[in-house]
């Protein structure tokens, strides 16, 4: 089968830091696909190169069979290919529901009422953003959060609100940057379970960096470890923690496999 996305080669530094180097990735169509790595293995790196948000010194990124490489994040978005962004401080004096019916605004590069709309037109187009985002809000468990500020969510109802945010838009890829940090046990659970819920039952496809290794046990497979810049191995979780060379490659790092 044809991953839905497919990086070959992907290479970028910094200075004389090689962050990533030559590194290769599929994610297959409807996985929930985990990245993993000890700190400094690449993994933000190369997750920025996949959305787009840094530009690859070298590799390509194709997305759905289509060549992404040199589009902005914005039209990966389009094309249905989307991450998570942390709510910037601007956000947090809105609601939950006005930061998601902002959401494919910001996300799709443009405003989403163009001038030459007739005002009957944008009220329509308004209320069905308006409808997405109850809808959205219910499969995310922000129903009762809609009118709370942004600002006062807990740090786990932000990540949902932040996953929320991507399902404002049609797409089949969220890319997932460390979804658990700074989420307390009880909504990690909760977000874990939207996770696979928006992957059974909605057909999302996930690429998730994440240190919790709970998270990644429950939910990805497979696992893909980078290490150095580079691809090490990748397999079923279960398979992955007892690899030596993995196991090597975390030595002097404070997380457990
Ligand atoms: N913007 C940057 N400028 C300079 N060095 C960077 C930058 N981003 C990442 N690096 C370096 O690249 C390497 C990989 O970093 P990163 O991708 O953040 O790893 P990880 O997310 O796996 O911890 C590290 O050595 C880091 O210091
Ligand atoms: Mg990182």
């Amino acid at each position: 089968m044809t991953p839905i996305l497919h990086a070959t080669g992907m290479s970028r530094s910094f200075g004389g830091v090689h962050a990533v180097r030559d590194m290769s990735l599929e994610v297959a169509k409807g996985s929930i696909t985990g990245l993993i790595g000890p700190n400094g293995a690449g993994k933000s790196t190369l997750f920025n190169l996949l959305s787009g948000v840094i530009k690859p010194d070298g590799g390509t990124v194709v997305f759905n069979g289509r060549d992404v490489t040199s589009l902005a994040p914005w039209k990966r978005a389009r094309l249905g290919m989307i991450r998570t962004f942390q709510l910037a401080r601007e956000f947090q004096r809105m609601t939950v529901l006005e930061n998601l019916m902002l959401a494919p605004q910001l996300q799709l590069g443009e405003t989403f009422w163009p001038n030459f709309l007739t005002p009957g037109k944008v009220r329509q187009q308004e209320a069905e953003i308006y409808e997405k985002a109850c809808e959205v809000m219910e499969i995310a468990l922000l129903a009762k959060l809609r009118d709370t500020y942004a600002g006062d969510l807990s740090g786990g109802q932000k990540k949902l609100l932040e996953l929320a945010r991507t399902l404002m838009i049609d797409c089949d890829l969220i890319l997932l940057d460390e979804p658990g940090a700074g989420v307390n046990p009880a909504l990690m659970q909760t977000l874990t379970d939207m996770i696979r819920r928006l992957n059974r039952d909605h057909g999302k496809t996930f690429l998730v960096v994440e240190h919790d290794m709970d998270m990644i046990a429950q939910l990805c497979d497979p696992v893909v470890v980078m290490t150095q810049g580079g691809y090490l191995t990748s397999g079923p979780f279960e398979e992955i923690r007892q690899n030596p060379a993995v196991i090597e490659a975390y030595l002097g790092e404070t997380a457990d496999v």
